[in-house]
């Protein structure tokens, strides 16, 4: 019988990938917190009219992506594909909406997207995001870049941050309708996807990744150039206060996000260095979201990070630190070990073998424990105070005094 196998684009998180998920999360936790947030955890299951009224009908997260059933009580359920409908939805739920006032709440945990798996790309996959409700100032939408920004420095990560400004009610259709005259010009030449998007939802043809497609789009109008008089302000600000900041930016007017229910401000951070999938976090503003859902209308901006995206950067920059082992070539010298284990582990990761073997069996032990310091002691060394080290990487093998090591 064959074995069951976890299901494609899903992982488990074991060994030192789990180390380093703990480590994040435990990080970018402090920093939310200094930030004035506090943890919010929703339920992983909604009702799937949750996502169709914020994420849209029309984004591909809800047509295409979702793990959507019905439930044993008939109900249309579907895993979260990301964190903020849910937490908006508990916000209006629990009448934040009605009492006023200022929130701001974090969290993480999985989300789900029946997408193609490939490298940076899950099913399974987890967020850390933010939202902040009850303020319209856009100090605040600074402010939340910049925890943002403060997370990516903390873990060493080299980032391009893309900034756009989405419009208004007031603004965004006037553009939406100068932009589908546009397209509906050069329609025959873009690709089918950008055609479907014409009638169902024209801004994200701005961000097709077909390159004949871009190529056409170069000369479409461009949002920031359409921006109402409060927008334009609200913009001109926000890039004012980062300036001011030192926080580098890049403007994207391509860069319209995947969710329907932004609007002004939409911000992508981006790497280089891990493939397609270069995006490392995302977010923006949503002032009618809270409305859509039924509440009072509120100010809403959020972003969130894709934990394992973040963590493949971190490995990458993460320096080896050794990992040692120690074992006994004879009974006497467990006592010594002991000691040093407890003086090794407030720095460094250290195992002990308590069966005293030969060298060969030791290092091959080692080498399952993940360990590249191999450190000895048998009758000689007790009888020199000496203990044999022999470094797995680079093959290095010496004998020294005990205090030296
Ligand atoms: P998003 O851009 O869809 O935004 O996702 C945020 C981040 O999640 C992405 O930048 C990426 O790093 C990661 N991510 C998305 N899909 C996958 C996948 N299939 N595999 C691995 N990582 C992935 C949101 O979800 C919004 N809720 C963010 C937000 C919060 N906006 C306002 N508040």
């Amino acid at each position: 019988m064959a074995n069951i196998q976890s299901l494609r684009g899903m992982n488990d998180i074991l060994g030192n990938d789990s180390e380093l998920f703990t480590y994040f999360i435990e990080n970018a936790s402090k920093i939310a917190k200094n930030y004035g947030f506090t943890y919010i955890e929703t339920p992983i299951l909604e009702e799937t009219a949750l996502f169709k009224r914020s994420v849209g009908e029309s984004s591909d997260i809800v047509n295409k992506e979702m793990y959507q059933f019905i439930d044993k009580g008939e109900n249309d359920v579907c895993l979260r594909p990301e964190g903020t409908a849910g937490v908006v939805r508990s916000f209006v739920q629990n009448k934040f909406d009605r009492a006023g006032g200022t929130y701001r709440w974090y969290y993480y945990g999985p989300m789900f997207r029946y997408e193609r798996p490939q490298k940076g790309r899950l099913r399974e996959f987890h967020q850390f995001g933010c939202e902040v409700f009850g303020i319209d100032s856009v100090y605040e939408d600074a402010n939340v870049i910049m925890m943002l920004k403060d997370i990516l420095d903390f873990f060493k990560i080299g980032f391009k941050l893309q900034l756009n400004s989405l419009g208004c009610p007031k603004c965004m259709p006037v553009y939406r309708d100068t932009l589908v005259k546009y397209l509906t010009n050069i329609k025959e030449e873009l690709c089918e996807d950008c055609n479907r998007r014409i009638e169902t939802n024209p801004i994200r043809v701005l961000d097709c990744k077909n390159e004949k497609c871009q190529q056409l789009l170069y000369n479409a109008p461009k949002i920031t150039y359409n921006l109402c008089e409060d927008c334009n302000r609200d913009f001109e600000k926000l890039k004012e206060i980062l300036d001011f900041n030192g926080v580098e930016y890049e403007i994207n007017t391509n860069l319209v996000r995947g969710l329907d229910y932004y609007s002004k401000t939409a911000f992508e951070f981006t790497s280089n260095e891990i493939g397609a999938q270069s995006a490392i976090a995302g977010g923006g503003r949503y002032d009618r979201l809270v409305e859509f859902l039924g509440g009072r209308s509120t100010p809403g901006i959020g972003f969130a990070i894709g934990i394992e995206r973040l963590l493949e950067l971190v490995k990458m920059n993460q320096e080896q630190k050794d990992v040692i082992y120690l074992g006994a070539l004879c009974d006497d010298a467990l006592n010594i070990l002991t000691k040093i284990a407890t003086t090794k582990r407030k720095e460094y990761k250290t195992f002990i073998e308590y069966t005293p073997r030969g060298f060969g069996k030791h290092f091959s032990i080692a080498e399952k424990n993940g360990a590249n310091i191999v450190a000895l002691i048998g009758e000689n060394e007790i009888k020199d105070s000496t203990i044999f080290i022999k470094n797995l990487t680079t093959k290095e093998e010496k004998t020294i005094k005990i205090e030296d090591f």
